[in-house]
């Protein structure tokens, strides 16, 4: 019996979905831990795809239970509008499959348009968030003024919840930021309906994980963003609001840190980024527009071009230290099938000094150079290879340096979006 957290190595994307999507055979629950639907997880599964930004990406295997942890941010328009989505594409979604924390924070119409204001009236210093409210969310869940799923069952509790939080905000809104605000009986009835929708789903998901290990079962944890999105080890302030390392898989779920046997790293056979920020190894120019265009760099979440450039193992290599990374799993190697050089970046030169993990501060960061090592790069079409040994002799090249430069092995390579188009050479259930 194992359980295994899958986190992304870099600033999201890395294709987490399509890797926790063909995980999910071997385990009996997935759970989300943290942010919310800020993330978009792309799954294709016999040719039809779906993009996920809430419910976990176990979803569409019968007989798994998927669990939206605590430390998820719950937009409930979204939640449902998700669940009908499936069920629409003949995907069964029911209280048997999906439970939904009661202590999962509620993403507030008041917090997406905060997030909107404060987005717009930065202007040049933006963040470039998702504006889907998760940093408000997050804040009124620090300062103790947030509503939870199960305040959507209490009628009384609500209404002077809202009075009260909405009191602040509408100063806020309408003082500061010239918007209407918010009325807390609208906000109420409308919350309240959600309430009843989802009241069949709510739980507790830390007692249900702990069932199902007591009973033998395996958990995978999904994470969402990626490790350089983190609140605190990420590129500060151009991250997002929650946790994304290892580490809060068991504070979002309500699991002990022995409860995680193994944490595999997803990284992308390049890097890119969304939104604004420091990004070492940023291409701009042809070749970056080809990997944007082969790779469909475009957010499943807004839809934004997203930056990018080459595989950045200073980065990788930071992220394994703050996950405890066991393996790394690359994905969507086969975009950069047909370059002629690919270079990934070994160090940075920072002033006199050469780095070997990313300074915690941007200042610092942005002031880096990557030092690039360059590979040879291969014209074969790596999509229908399944087995490692038939990849082409400089494809193997890269990834036994990247294997190397990592200190851990890669397990898991990714030739393609469908489901079927990966080369598994052990599973992470396995030991
Ligand atoms: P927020 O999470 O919407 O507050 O956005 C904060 C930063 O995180 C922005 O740069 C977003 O583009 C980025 N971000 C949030 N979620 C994701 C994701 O799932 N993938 C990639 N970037 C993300």
């Amino acid at each position: 019996m194992a359980n295994v957290a899958v986190i992304g190595t870099q600033w999201g994307d890395e294709g987490k979905g399509k890797v926790v999507d063909l995980l999910t055979d071997r385990a009996d629950c997935v759970v989300r831990f943290q942010g919310g639907n800020n993330a978009g997880h792309t799954l294709v599964v016999e040719g039809r795809k779906f993009i996920l930004h809430l419910i976990p990406s176990g979803i569409l295997h019968q007989g798994k239970v998927c669990m939206i942890g605590n430390g998820v941010v719950v937009d409930p328009e979204v939640l449902v509008g998700e669940m009908d989505r499936l069920e629409e594409h003949g995907v069964a979604v029911g209280p048997g499959n999906l439970v939904l924390s009661r202590y999962a924070h509620v993403i507030m119409p008041y917090h997406k348009a905060l997030d909107l204001c404060r987005e717009a009236r930065k202007g040049k210093t933006k963040i470039g968030t998702t504006g889907r409210g998760i940093g408000p969310c997050y804040e009124d869940k620090a300062s103790r003024g947030g509503v939870r799923v199960h305040d959507l069952f209490d009628e009384r509790g609500l209404r002077e919840k809202l009075e009260a939080v909405l009191e602040e905000k509408n100063f806020l809104f309408r003082r500061f930021f010239q918007e209407k605000g918010f009325e807390a009986d609208e906000v109420a009835e409308k919350y309240l309906q959600h309430g009843e929708r989802l009241k069949p789903y709510a739980g507790d998901v830390s007692r249900r994980l702990q069932d199902v290990c007591d009973k033998g079962g395996q958990v995978l944890f999904e994470g969402a963003q990626g490790t350089h999105l983190d609140i605190d080890h990420g590129t500060y302030p151009y991250v997002t609001s929650s946790s994304t390392v290892a580490g809060n898989a068991c504070c979002g779920s309500g699991v002990g840190p022995g409860r995680i046997h193994k944490v595999a790293g997803i990284a992308k056979a390049y890097t890119t980024r969304v939104g604004e920020g420091p990004f070492p190894t940023e291409l701009d120019d042809e070749t970056g527009e080809r990997i944007r265009r082969e790779g469909g760099e475009f957010g499943s979440t807004t839809g934004r071009p997203r930056r990018c450039g080459w595989l950045d193992m200073v980065v990788v290599s930071t992220s394994k230290r703050l996950n405890g990374l066991a393996e790394l799993m690359i994905t969507k190697l086969d975009v950069l099938t047909g370059l002629e050089t690919l270079k990934v970046a070994v160090a940075y030169e920072c002033g006199p000094e050469r780095l070997d993990s990313t300074p915690p501060e941007i200042g610092a960061l942005e002031a880096c150079r990557p030092v690039y090592e360059e590979f040879p790069g291969w014209e074969e079409d790596i999509g229908g290879v399944r087995d490692y040994s038939r990849l082409p002799a400089n494809t193997r090249r890269y990834l036994e340096a990247v294997e190397e430069m990592a200190g851990i092995p890669v397990t898991l390579i990714s030739v393609g979006p469908g489901r079927e188009e990966t080369i598994l050479r052990s599973h992470p259930f396995d030991s």
